[in-house]
C-alpha cells in the first residue's frame, strides 16, 4: 500500500476553458500557489477490482476511471482500492479535484515504482483535472504551453516568498455546477470568451514577472483582475454561472478595506463562494482575525505555502 498527500492550489491567474480534443488541455495558461493549510491524503492498494472511497463514501467517478484506463494503457497498474480523505469541504470551490488527482497519481507512481518525474506526474494529473497539474509542485506553480507542450512547472519555491493564505469559508455545500461543465458553458455561450482567452496570456506574463520580482502590488492587481474577469465571464454565460453569496461579497469588501488601511492583501475566488485572501509574509494572523468576523463567514482556514504532492513517508 502507498499513501500520498497533496494540497489544493489557488489560481492567481485562472484557467477556465479547454482546448478541443483529448488530454484535458487548458485553453489558457495559469499561475497558482499551493496551500499548506488544506490536505488530501490518498492510499492505493492492489485489489480484486477498482473501488474509490472519498471521505468514507464509496463512489464512482468517471474522471478517475478514465485516468486509470489511460495509465493502464501505458503502465502495468492492477485493479486498485483507492481511499482518499480531504480535511476540508469537497467540491465546494476549494480545489479538492486538484489535490485529489495530484495525490492519486503520486500514490500510484510510488506504489508501482513507475519512476515518474514531477512533470510527468503533473501531465497525468492534468488528465484528471487540469488544475491538479499545478498541485504536483509546491510554492508558486504554472501550467502553460512550453514550445507547444502543456507542462506544469514550479515557478518559485515556497520559501523564496512565503506569502500567507486565509480562506474564508462561506458555504460548505458542494457547488451546483462543476468547473468542467461551467467552463464548457462559458466557451459555448459567453460573448466574452475569446477576449478572456486572449487577455489571459498577458495576465500570465504579468503574474510570472511579479512573482519573479516578489512584487506584491503587481501580483495583487493582476490576480484580482483575473478573478473578477473570470466571474464576469461566468456571469455572461447562459444560463449564468453565479457562484457568490452575500458573505462572499462582504469578504471581498473586508479584504479591500484592509488593503486600503495598509495591509498587503488581495482576494481571489474560484468556482465557489469561498474567498481566498493572499497576504504578505507575517500578515496572516491579522487578516484571519478580521475575515473571521466578516458577516456570514463560517470559519477561516489559515496556511502558508505548501509543498508539492509527495509520498506520505517523505520527510519534505
Ligand atoms: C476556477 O481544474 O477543476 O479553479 O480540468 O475540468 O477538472 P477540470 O477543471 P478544474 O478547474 C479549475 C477552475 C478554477 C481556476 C483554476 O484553478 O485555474
Amino acid at each position: 500500500m502507498a499513501t500520498a498527500i497533496a494540497h489544493p492550489n489557488i489560481a492567481l491567474v485562472k484557467y477556465w476553458g479547454k482546448q478541443s480534443g483529448s488530454g484535458n488541455l487548458p485553453a489558457t495558461p495559469s499561475v497558482s500557489i499551493t496551500v499548506a493549510g488544506l490536505t488530501t491524503t490518498t492510499c492505493v492498494e492492489a485489489a480484486e477490482r477498482d473501488s474509490l472511497c472519498i471521505n468514507g463514501e464509496f463512489r464512482r467517478d468517471s474522471r478517475v476511471e478514465a485516468l486509470l484506463g489511460a495509465m493502464r494503457d501505458r503502465f502495468k497498474v492492477p485493479p486498485l482500492a483507492i481511499e482518499t480523505r480531504n480535511d476540508f469541504p469537497t467540491g465546494a470551490g476549494l480545489a479538492s479535484s486538484a489535490s485529489g488527482f495530484a495525490a492519486l497519481v503520486t500514490a500510484i507512481d510510488d506504489e508501482f515504482d513507475l519512476g515518474l518525474a514531477p512533470q510527468e506526474r503533473s501531465a497525468w494529473s492534468r488528465r484528471g483535472s487540469a488544475s491538479a497539474a499545478r498541485s504536483i509542485f509546491g510554492g508558486f506553480a504554472t501550467l502553460a504551453s512550453q514550445d507547444g507542450t502543456w507542462t506544469g512547472s514550479e515557478l518559485l519555491a515556497k520559501d523564496a516568498w512565503p506569502l500567507e493564505v486565509v480562506v474564508a469559508v462561506t458555504d460548505e455545500t458542494p457547488k451546483p455546477v462543476s468547473s468542467s461543465e461551467g467552463m464548457e458553458r462559458s466557451r459555448t455561450t459567453s460573448p466574452f470568451y475569446d477576449a478572456w482567452c486572449r487577455s489571459t496570456e498577458a495576465d500570465f506574463e504579468t503574474a510570472c514577472r511579479a512573482v519573479a520580482a516578489r512584487d506584491f502590488e503587481s501580483l495583487a492587481e493582476v490576480a484580482e483582475h483575473s478573478c473578477l474577469k473570470l466571474h464576469a465571464l461566468m456571469l455572461s454565460s447562459r444560463p449564468a454561472l453565479f457562484y457568490w453569496n452575500p458573505a462572499t461579497i462582504a469578504a471581498i469588501e473586508t479584504t479591500r478595506r484592509l488593503r486600503d488601511a495598509g495591509t498587503p492583501v488581495f482576494y481571489t475566488i474560484d468556482a465557489g463562494p469561498q474567498v481566498k485572501a493572499v497576504c504578505a509574509p507575517g500578515k496572516g494572523g491579522g487578516v484571519a482575525a478580521l475575515l473571521s468576523r466578516s458577516p456570514g463567514v463560517l470559519r477561516v482556514v489559515r496556511g502558508g505555502l505548501g509543498d508539492g504532492a509527495r509520498p506520505a513517508d517523505d520527510a519534505s
